[in-house]
């Protein structure tokens, strides 16, 4: 394709589908480097950009992430759906000049699946598409800044040489701070008391909790469910969502987004000497979005608590930003190291590795923590991110309520202290018997979906947490009576970790549900659902070939998703005398219509 030398000063347009924080990292990467190359530029995540304006864009690059099957991350769902309507005409992008990066993982079957497929629409309805796509690979430690750093060089590359304007002033040096995207207007008196619980985000009006708005949902119970002698404290949470206008089926997720606990606020707020205390409106210089729900005036500790991510591993840009600040020539020095790529080794050694923290981080790096403005908050600390949890139970055997089962996520590193999950942590310490607990959170539709006719049956491998969509899924059909529900559950221990066994026995007992359990260490061999999976071949194959069931996996264990695939085929071969080819095509072709689905997770 020629392309001819535009004589504008372009705008770049950057716009982001970002599931975990990733992609939003990296397009605010690209935007700073505009910056430092005098260009105008705004950084956007896709659905908060009004799409119909692309057709006066000149100059826009997406970064945008694929998320476990295949799929596109939240914040671009609504984009990817106007984007594929086939009332576009073939040209209507003829104007744009843009790029797309793509960051993936390449452990999972569709590689990059989002920024390929988007890549080519853009060709499709007549964008100049500057460069080839670009891959980047989560797999490798380096993989990602192995793509990212060549690429974003190749983008400028061409971006200059179509527009030669923009050579004609000297960029800012990568080590001195740009002007920070917000100013925080300080009050004059400070709030004593913490009062600004966020509930201004409360929606009064009739419409459906979202992100944007979510619900405020008082905690009705905090049980451990997993016995107190176990290893990992799971735990069932109930909410009333009643008078939410909240509705959920079987399948569909939850979200929240957690608060940092006190004691690394406070520590925070010491590093950085910050007042806590103290009241301010945020601005934004640029077109930078305010955070989410927060109040104006808003302290500092909120501020802290429940929009920066201080608990998180940080990323290179984190380092590259410490870097401007820092007059230190020791922790300068180091600093420059983990913000180049050669350092990257280095770099993972010193946090990845070992799940080090961002306040960690601050706290070896004083000097330069000190020195930190106040308006920069926002430009260094990520915001923190919703968790999603598959909803535990039905409003036909819960009314009013939503149920959640969390495993508290805690773990070792050659780190001193050990590393826990923000999310999970910060659900278990809320305490509702204490006096009353509020949780902001919004549903959204899951990957998992059901039969709705009435007889077909569903058979359902769901170890440890994964349990968690099929008891919703069970409560749903059995108040619709749907009787035929087969469940595959395992566990450690039947004394253990066996949650909801007497919820199970009841239903059993009524005839509403084929149990299988396989507890894996209740005896010297290991026993897993795939090992009942197996042994219950004859049924499965009936159900299966005879009656057109439905076969659904959800889980975390790495390998099970796996083991449960080919125990399945085993029985296709065993039962049905089919080939291993044909058993392949089998659960191929089970997955083409619905009747094959799992949901896992790492
Ligand atoms: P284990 O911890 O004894 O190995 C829920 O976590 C259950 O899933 C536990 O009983 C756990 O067993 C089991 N599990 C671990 N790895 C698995 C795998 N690869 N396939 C199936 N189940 C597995």
């Amino acid at each position: 394709m020629l392309f001819l030398q535009r004589m504008s000063r372009p705008q770049l347009l950057v716009l982001y589908g970002s599931q975990t924080g990733t992609a939003q990292d990296t397009a605010q990467r690209i935007g700073r480097q505009a910056q430092r190359r005098h260009m105008q530029n705004q950084v956007a995540a896709l659905d908060s950009y009004n799409v119909a304006n692309l057709i006066s864009e000149s100059l826009v690059l997406f970064v945008v992430s694929t998320t476990g099957q295949g799929d596109p991350p939240d914040n671009m769902k609504n984009f990817w759906r106007f984007l594929f309507r086939k009332s576009l005409p073939a040209g209507s992008l003829c104007q744009l000049d843009c790029a797309v990066l793509g960051l993936g993982d390449s452990s999972y079957p569709k590689f990059n699946f989002v920024a390929k497929k988007l890549h080519k629409r853009l060709q499709q309805l007549g964008a100049s598409l500057l460069l080839s796509v670009g891959l980047a690979d989560d797999q490798h430690d380096l993989g990602a800044d192995a793509v990212i750093d060549p690429w974003f060089t190749s983008f400028w590359d061409r971006v200059s040489a179509l527009y030669p304007s923009i050579n004609s002033m000297t960029a800012v040096p990568e080590d001195q701070p740009l002007p920070p995207s917000y100013k925080f207007h300080f009050l004059d008196d400070v709030i004593e008391k913490s009062d600004d619980t966020g509930r201004a985000g409360i929606p009064r009006e009739q419409r459906v909790p979202s992100q944007s708005h979510p619900f405020l949902a008082r905690m009705t119970s905090n049980q451990r469910v997993s016995h107190p002698s176990h290893f990992q404290e799971v735990r069932l949470i109930e909410f009333d969502i009643s008078d939410s206008n909240i509705e959920f089926t079987a399948g569909d997720v939850v979200s929240m987004r957690p608060c940092n606990n006190q004691e690394d606020v406070e520590q925070f707020c010491q590093l950085l000497q910050l007042n806590p205390k103290a009241q301010f409106i945020l601005k934004t210089n640029n077109n930078s979005a305010v955070p989410l729900g927060l109040p104006e005036p808003c302290t500092l500790r909120h501020l802290v608590e429940r929009c920066l991510d201080v608990v998180a591993v940080p990323r290179r840009s984190f380092f590259e930003l410490l870097l401007c600040f820092s007059t230190n020539e020791l922790e300068k020095e180091k600093l420059a190291e983990f913000s180049s790529v050669p350092g990257q080794d280095e770099l993972h050694a010193y946090c990845g590795r070992l799940r080090r923290t961002t306040l960690e981080v601050l706290a070896d790096f004083p000097h330069t923590t000190a020195e930190l403005q106040v308006d920069y908050l926002l430009d260094l600390f990520p915001q923190i991110q919703p968790r999603s949890f598959s909803i535990a139970s039905s409003t036909q055997a819960h009314p009013g309520r939503l149920q959640i089962l969390v495993a508290v996520v805690t773990y070792k590193t050659k780190m001193q202290k050990p590393r826990k999950g923000l999310c999970s942590t910060w659900l278990a310490s809320l305490d509702p018997t204490q006096g009353e607990v509020r949780v902001p959170l919004w549903v959204k539709k899951g990957t998992l979906k059901f039969p709705p006719e009435k007889d077909t049956p569903v058979i359902m491998v769901g170890p440890g947490t994964g349990v968690a969509p099929f008891r919703s899924a069970l409560q749903e059909r059995i108040a619709q009576g749907k009787m035929a529900n087969v469940l595959f559950f395992g566990c450690r221990s039947e004394s253990k970790d066996f949650y909801f066994s007497t919820e199970w026995r009841e239903r059993v007992e009524e005839g509403q549900l084929s149990l299988f359990t396989a507890f894996s260490r209740d005896q010297e061999d290991k026993i897993y659902v795939q090992h009942r999976v197996k042994e219950q071949s004859k049924l499965l194959w009936e159900l299966i070939a005879n009656r057109n069931a439905y076969f659904y996996i959800a889980g975390n264990a790495k390998q099970m998703p796996t083991s449960v695939c080919d125990a399945l085929k085993e029985t296709f071969e065993l039962e049905g005398g089919l080939s291993l080819e044909e058993s392949d095509q089998m659960l191929v072709a089970m997955e083409r219509v619905g009747r094959f689905q799992s949901e896992t997770w790492s």
